[in-house]
């Protein structure tokens, strides 16, 4: 095994252990600093792996600059948790050139697929859809204005979160205030909902947060602004941190669908497959699903994330 500063890396150095340059997006929210453990976990020495971690702070420049270096460092294999979908071809080629073997985890990129070897992660879409189908039948016929905080601007969870939520809430009388990226972090999801509060006040009766950090940054600037989240303003969110999970209990949330972070294991599977040469599916998804606030309150004590 190798890492970046004391040998050589690549499967020649003779330890046995398999390096492994992780690429994460950084640390935005609570889901994150999950899903960096499960992976610290399940790439750990004891395992048979070598990990070189890379945050790189949403930066998609910088995440690029990062793959290139595992390149250059002649890893044995590279994960990527990409924080956009486009921009990859070149860099997913090179690696390709190189001989080196790509696994995508959690989100997913716009490039072929024949450029990467596996992607393990979630339906974002689906997530999307679940996350509608409560607003439309909460809310169907009822004039509804909602707001929402989207995910990191490009990325396959804001892409697909948007796109599954509008495909179930269409044909129903809900309509869309306003929408705007909190790039998943709680200090955004709480200025862009002050902005939101400022511009249209008491108007807005739901909000989608494209993930829970961000409604919980909202929910301060509700409370600030003397309304009361989950009931002048409902309000539904993806990835079930135990931080929302807690708020949907408190009644504060309306209704979360999951987004599960443990991913680690699978993932480290699916790399040392791919490096012993053996066969793996394209594609694996985590099955997520909805919690309602009675549902929450009974496994919020046994919660894992
Ligand atoms: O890609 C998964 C998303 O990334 C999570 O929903 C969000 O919290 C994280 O930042």
């Amino acid at each position: 095994g190798a890492n970046a500063s004391t040998d050589d890396g690549g499967a020649s150095s003779g330890d046995g252990l398999i390096t492994v340059g992780f690429a994460q997006t950084g640390s935005e929210s609570g889901w994150r600093s999950a899903n960096t453990e499960s992976m610290r976990e399940a790439f750990s020495e004891e395992n048979g792996f070598d990990l070189v971690f890379n945050a790189a702070d949403n930066d998609p420049a910088a995440q690029i600059s990062a793959v290139r270096s595992f390149i250059n460092q002649e890893v044995d294999a590279i994960v990527i948790a990409p924080i956009v979908e486009d921009g990859w071809d070149d860099v997913l080629q090179e690696a390709q050139e190189a001989g080196i073997p790509v696994v995508l985890e959690d989100r997913t990129v716009s490039s072929s697929d024949d450029l990467y070897e596996a992607w393990v992660g979630l339906d974002f879409r689906h997530e999307g859809v679940m996350a509608g189908e409560w607003a439309a039948e909460t809310f169907g016929d009822t004039p509804t204005n909602m707001v929402v905080l989207e995910g990191t601007t490009g990325s396959a969870p804001a892409n697909d979160r948007a796109a599954g939520f509008a495909e179930a809430i269409e044909g129903t009388a809900i309509t869309v205030l306003d929408s705007q990226t909190g790039n998943f972090t709680r200090a955004d999801g709480k200025t862009v909902m002050e902005g939101f509060l400022q511009k249209h006040g008491s108007d807005i009766d739901l909000l989608y947060a494209h993930n829970d950090d961000m409604a919980l940054g909202a929910i301060d600037a509700i409370e600030a602004a003397g309304l009361v989240p989950g009931e002048d303003i409902q309000i539904v969110s993806i990835d079930a941190v135990r931080d929302g999970m807690q708020a949907l209990v408190d009644g504060k949330i309306n209704y979360i669908v999951t987004c599960f972070p443990l991913i680690g294991d699978l993932v480290a599977e699916v790399v040392a497959d791919v490096v012993a040469g053996n066969p793996v599916e394209k594609v694996q998804f985590f099955e997520d699903r909805p919690y309602t606030q009675e549902e929450a309150a009974e496994v919020i004590d046994e919660w894992q994330y």
